[in-house]
């Protein structure tokens, strides 16, 4: 016990004093990054969180936009992050488990890329404790980029396009991972999305949709927010929280015996088993599959889920009030209402958005 924890106390000790590292100054001949944040994004949420030590600048964007195209990052020179977070899809790429490296299959559904900034921890299970945590196991995952930061380095600094791009955007006489996961996350903290037809509506500008399909959108919302009926914005978030999701971890009821322990897994607690991130609802038209395992194919079958479908467990969230009585119980027009919200919530101006297509 006594040596558990001195090697725990030794541990964050080292973890704080590589926090308290000098962050190396702004390089002089570097353009800073603007962010500039959607109507709703502006008004509710404070500003997405930049470490110290990874300034926002135009080139170390421009080179995590090129790298999240980069198929050099593969063991093979055949996938890249573009290969599962498909641009259209609002980056997931609509497979129930996406297939990577040589035909493998991962075992959960490709999470959309949206609003990363103001995410502390990432994945289905929350096992990355943010962007740079994250930044470092694709290229590792047998499944996905296959490869060792090793072999990558060797590529990179054999590649003199690379070696000029890293030095201009961080200073550096050669590449090493930490600067591509920095160029990564720099990359990924740009990709917001915050421009849907309801968050139009909330700006006062013209949704893009007829109004009496918009009509439905707002009764879906009264639906969602209404504790009697959906009760699903506990969870989700309401107009306060534009990203639609609280980020924590619930098991919403999806089985009996949940197959994949979710954060139970990362935890080792058994009151955690079945637990997964929520999903922000944003851009949905564009990212099903649905749920971490992808076992739902229209948000119709969603809805009906929380309708009807629940399973009671140890671990079911007690916010799922009316499990007993197999869900919330809407009535057909209400259920269309709430898929019209939801619907609502997807912002095609992001998907197409230049600045995050492939610049290649
Ligand atoms: C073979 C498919 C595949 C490839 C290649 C891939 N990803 Fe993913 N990505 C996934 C899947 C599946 C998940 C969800 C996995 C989980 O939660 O266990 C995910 C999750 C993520 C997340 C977490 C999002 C969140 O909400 O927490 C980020 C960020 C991400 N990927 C970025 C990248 C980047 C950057 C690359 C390239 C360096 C990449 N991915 C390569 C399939 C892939
Ligand atoms: C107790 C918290 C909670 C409540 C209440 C809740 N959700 Fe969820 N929702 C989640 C979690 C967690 C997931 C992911 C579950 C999983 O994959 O295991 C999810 C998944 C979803 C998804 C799939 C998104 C995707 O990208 O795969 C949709 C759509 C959704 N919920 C809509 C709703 C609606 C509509 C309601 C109300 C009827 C609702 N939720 C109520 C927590 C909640």
């Amino acid at each position: 016990m006594f040596r558990f924890y001195f090697f725990t106390v030794i541990l964050a000790l080292i973890t704080l004093w590589s926090c308290h590292e000098e962050a190396p100054p702004p390089l002089s001949n570097t353009t800073p990054y603007e962010i500039v944040y959607p109507f709703v994004m502006e008004k509710y949420l404070p500003p997405i969180y930049i470490p110290s030590d990874n300034p926002m600048t135009e080139e170390g964007v421009a080179l995590g936009r090129k790298l999240f195209y980069e198929e050099k990052l593969s063991g093979t020179g055949t996938i890249s992050c573009n290969t599962c977070h498909l641009p259209a899809s609002s980056y997931t790429n609509n497979q129930q488990f996406p297939t990577g490296h040589n035909g493998m299959q991962e075992t959960r559904n490709t999470l959309v890329l949206v609003n990363l900034g103001w995410m502390s921890r990432n994945l289905w299970d929350g096992r990355a404790a943010g962007l740079y945590d994250h930044g470092f196991m694709p290229v590792n995952n047998p499944i996905e980029l296959h490869d060792t930061w090793t072999n990558v380095m060797e590529r990179l600094n054999a590649d003199e396009e690379y070696v000029t791009l890293f030095k201009t955007a961080f200073g550096a006489e050669t590449i090493d991972s930490t600067l591509v996961v920095k160029a990564l996350n720099q990359f990924e903290r740009t990709m917001i999305s915050g421009n849907a037809p309801f968050d139009k509506h909330q700006a006062g500008e013209p949704t893009g949709w007829s109004e009496a399909d918009f009509s439905a959108a707002l009764r879906g919302f009264d639906i969602f927010m209404e504790e009697t009926k959906g009760d699903c914005f506990h969870c989700h978030g309401d107009i306060t929280n534009p990203l639609w999701t609280d980020n924590l971890f619930h098991n919403t009821g999806l089985d009996i015996n949940p197959p994949d322990p979710g954060l139970g897994r990362i935890t080792n607690n058994p009151n955690d088993i079945g637990k997964f991130k929520t999903p922000t609802l944003r851009n949905l038209v564009f990212t099903g599959p649905y749920m971490h395992d992808g076992r739902f194919g229209t948000l119709e079958e969603v809805v009906e889920f929380y309708s009807t479908g629940l399973q009671a467990s140890p671990t079911i969230d007690p916010l799922m009030k009316r499990v007993s009585e197999g869900g919330v119980n809407l009535t057909t027009e209400e259920k269309a209402d709430l898929v019209m919200f939801l619907k609502s919530l997807s912002d095609s101006s992001y998907t197409t958005n230049p600045a995050f297509l492939d610049p290649g």
